[in-house]
């Protein structure tokens, strides 16, 4: 059983956990440190298409203590998979802005709906399991003021951001109503291993290091100086760790970097670092992207520091170099196969 005095990782040890999305990117990346800190791990994931699933990111890992099911979270067959569990990194959920505008009922559906019925389930199957959820920066929509807490209002200006926010309430309120031990965390751009790199629709960054890696001109809407922090994933999984405590039990966090950068700086590093020959290019907005951009952005994850101790511990450098490192060596990631 988890034991919030040894967190991060050393509490994990023959912990049983469920994670959520667990074939996407930051829910292999979870399980592959669990499995290393000796947790049995249970993956739900519905491998939503053009989005980040696939069952290539356990590549490696023996099979015998992770098992995958896949289906929605809402699905009532996931019961069965929640009893006598300790702890649920729940990361499932769809990425995608455009898309979310696109097909509104689907994005409120995968990112509120089947977050409704998961809990519903969790409360009648097992309510001392602890739960850490993914919600995002995007609920604040545009900032009023920089760097933005949690006491900025919520004002979501895309579907995906009210699907967000309605799925984090949603833990907020069976933590109080049923003195569940669930938390939520807003998390900021993640970069890293394991992300689906050939969408355009799942963030910027991983189609800054797709261009990159593959010598085309990254390709940066309007002048380049919307700002940004960015969280490499160890870091992401590393307050999902914390984020387990007692001390997060009904609560929300802000989960970003303290350095902030221009997009036209980010890319700059990015085509550096990689050496890249495709170089970055200005290009006028595109009136899809345009309506639903959030200008400048940048978290204060202080609260997060203050109650559980974690803090962002891998400058952007160093996360984009092993961010490269890993997609130089496995390169199925930037082909279609
Ligand atoms: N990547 C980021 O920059 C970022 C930023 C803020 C928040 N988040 C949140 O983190 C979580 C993980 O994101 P990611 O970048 O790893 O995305 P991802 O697409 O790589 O992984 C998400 C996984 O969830 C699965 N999934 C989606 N809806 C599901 C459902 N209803 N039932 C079962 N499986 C479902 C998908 O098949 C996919 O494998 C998401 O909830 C996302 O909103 C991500």
């Amino acid at each position: 059983v988890v034991n919030a005095s040894q967190l991060p990782d050393s509490g994990f040890s023959g912990a049983l956990v469920v994670v959520t999305g667990g074939l996407g990117f930051i829910g292999s990346n979870t399980v592959r440190r669990l499995h290393d800190a000796g947790a049995t791990v249970r993956v739900v994931d519905s491998l939503v298409e053009g989005h980040g699933g696939d069952r290539r990111n356990l590549a490696g890992l023996s099979g015998l203590d992770i098992e995958v099911l896949v289906a929605d979270i809402g699905d009532e067959a996931v019961g069965d998979y929640l009893e006598g569990v300790d702890v649920i990194f729940n990361l499932a959920g769809q990425v995608s802005h455009q898309a979310s505008m696109r097909d509104p009922a689907k994005d409120m559906a995968l990112n509120a709906m089947s977050h409704c019925r998961l809990l519903e389930t969790l409360r009648r199957v097992n309510r001392r399991a602890r739960v850490v959820h993914a919600s995002t920066r995007q609920v604040y929509g545009r900032a009023l003021r920089l760097p933005v807490d949690e006491s900025h209002p919520a004002n979501p200006i895309d579907v995906n951001g009210v699907a967000k926010l309605a799925g984090e309430q949603l833990h907020m309120v069976y933590a109080h109503a049923y003195e569940m031990a669930l938390s939520s965390l807003r998390l900021t751009n993640v970069y890293g291993p394991r992300q689906h790199l050939l969408s355009d629709e799942l963030g910027f960054l991983p189609v800054f290091f797709r261009r990159a890696l593959t010598n085309q001109p990254i390709e940066i809407f309007g002048d380049g100086e919307q700002r940004r922090d960015c969280l490499f994933v160890d870091d992401v999984v590393d307050a999902l760790f914390h984020a387990t405590s007692d001390a997060a039990a009904g609560r929300v966090y802000n989960v970003g970097h303290d350095q902030d950068y221009s997009l036209a700086e980010l890319a700059e590093i990015i085509v550096r670092r990689s050496a890249s020959t495709g170089g970055l290019r200005l290009t006028p907005w595109p009136p899809e992207h345009q309506r639903i951009d959030i200008g400048s952005f940048r978290s204060d994850s202080s609260l997060i520091a203050a109650e559980l101790g974690w803090k962002a511990q891998t400058n952007l450098v160093d996360g984009v170099d092993q961010t490269i490192e890993f997609y130089r060596a496995n390169p199925w990631y930037l082909s279609s196969i």
